[in-house]
């Protein structure tokens, strides 16, 4: 087979499938325009977040931001009050069910009963290599005892702390996973029933697309989140709810500083006791920035695309994973450092 016609057999169904299958509806600007557009932004104190606080406000959009960290929020409010159409603060956990319908309340009575667009944007991090973070020692099991005894416990093949895994895994599941689900079933009717085009946009991850070494959990989270949108956005197309995806490579942002799997700045793990400061791996070599983060996750929004890649070659290393799975598999592994 000659190059010209691999490159042909290639080409071929990913035109057809944009041609024919890929819904992109640019007409939303016109029935929903900027100044008009009530946006809800969930993880909007920092990164990526506030970025698009800052897209939205500077479009005149009517804009809530949602987090945590109250003071960060105010200072966005307070920055982006002179060109915002309106922008509010809810403070809240997406973690906490309690909140998550306080948030859902206060969001919609400070947007006047109806929303365009929800972003959720929230999302927790794990560095650590799974077997560092879980304690599986592999120099203890050389310790092994040479006989068997009747009352063996297997104490050398054990973990030393399965839990610290187990606990790191459920607090991202419920950031990356449980809350944007809990949110869209909060949402949703409020998408449908007051908005003459409603949008979800979920802000996953390539890890959401492609695995890669020291982020064995945080992808996990974001398979999950992929795999939840994608169906959700077949279901609810026919109420005129649009799901989108949005899968960023590295971004210039702190998320990894405040992983779950990390000591917290000032606490007596943070290599203050003497301990080496955990190092993360994964080059930010090239990392876009928040801000062109946040115009392509607008853009995506506007024309109401199913999935955003960004940047977007990165959509390369998901069609090669399919044809030469090694080939990608070794480019993530250089990039964390694990050849
Ligand atoms: N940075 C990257 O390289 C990268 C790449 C691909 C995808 N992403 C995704 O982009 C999204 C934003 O991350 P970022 O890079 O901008 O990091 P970031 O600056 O750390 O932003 C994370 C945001 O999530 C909020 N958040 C976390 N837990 C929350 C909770 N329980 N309740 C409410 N809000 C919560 C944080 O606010 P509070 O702490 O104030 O609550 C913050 O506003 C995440 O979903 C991340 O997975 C990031």
């Amino acid at each position: 087979m000659s190059v010209p016609s691999i490159i042909a057999a290639l080409a071929i169904p990913i035109i057809l499938d944009r041609v024919l299958f890929r819904s992109k509806d640019p007409a939303r600007t016109s029935r929903i325009p900027h100044s008009k557009e009530r946006v809800v932004i969930i993880g909007a104190s920092s990164g990526i977040g506030s970025e698009l606080a800052r897209v939205y406000a500077q479009r005149n959009a009517h804009v809530v931001v949602v987090a945590r960290r109250l003071q960060l929020l105010e200072e966005l409010v307070q920055e982006l009050s002179p060109v915002a159409g309106s922008i509010h603060v809810v403070q809240g956990d997406v973690t906490s069910p309690e909140d998550v319908r306080r948030i859902t309340v206060e969001s919609l009575k400070a947007l006047q009963g109806g929303i365009d667009t929800l972003i959720i944007c929230a999302g927790a991090i794990s560095v650590l290599p799974f077997e560092e973070l879980a304690g599986i020692d592999a120099a203890k099991a050389d310790n092994a005892p040479t006989t068997l005894e009747s009352d063996a416990d297997f104490s050398h093949l054990m973990p030393t702390n399965p839990q610290a895994a187990l606990e790191a895994s459920v607090r991202i599941m419920n950031v990356n996973y449980h809350a944007p689900l809990n949110l869209t079933s909060h949402f949703l009717p409020a998408l449908t029933r007051t908005s003459a085009a409603g949008n979800i946009v979920v802000v996953s991850s390539m890890a959401g697309k492609l695995g890669a070494p020291t982020r064995s959990i945080y992808c996990a989270s974001k398979h999950a989140a992929q795999g939840f949108f994608d169906a959700l956005g077949m279901e609810v197309e026919r109420t005129g709810v649009h799901v989108g995806i949005v899968s960023p490579g590295t971004v210039d942002t702190d998320l990894r500083q405040s992983a779950v799997d990390l000591p917290k700045p000032g606490s007596s793990t943070a290599g203050s006791d003497g301990s080496e400061p955990k190092k993360i791996a994964g080059t930010k070599k090239g990392a876009m920035t928040a801000r062109a983060c946040a115009e392509g996750i607008v853009r995506g929004s506007d024309l109401r695309q199913q999935e955003v890649v960004m940047p977007w070659f990165y959509s390369v290393s998901i069609a090669l994973n399919l044809i030469t799975p090694g080939l990608v598999r070794w480019l993530a592994k250089k990039k964390y450092g694990y050849l």
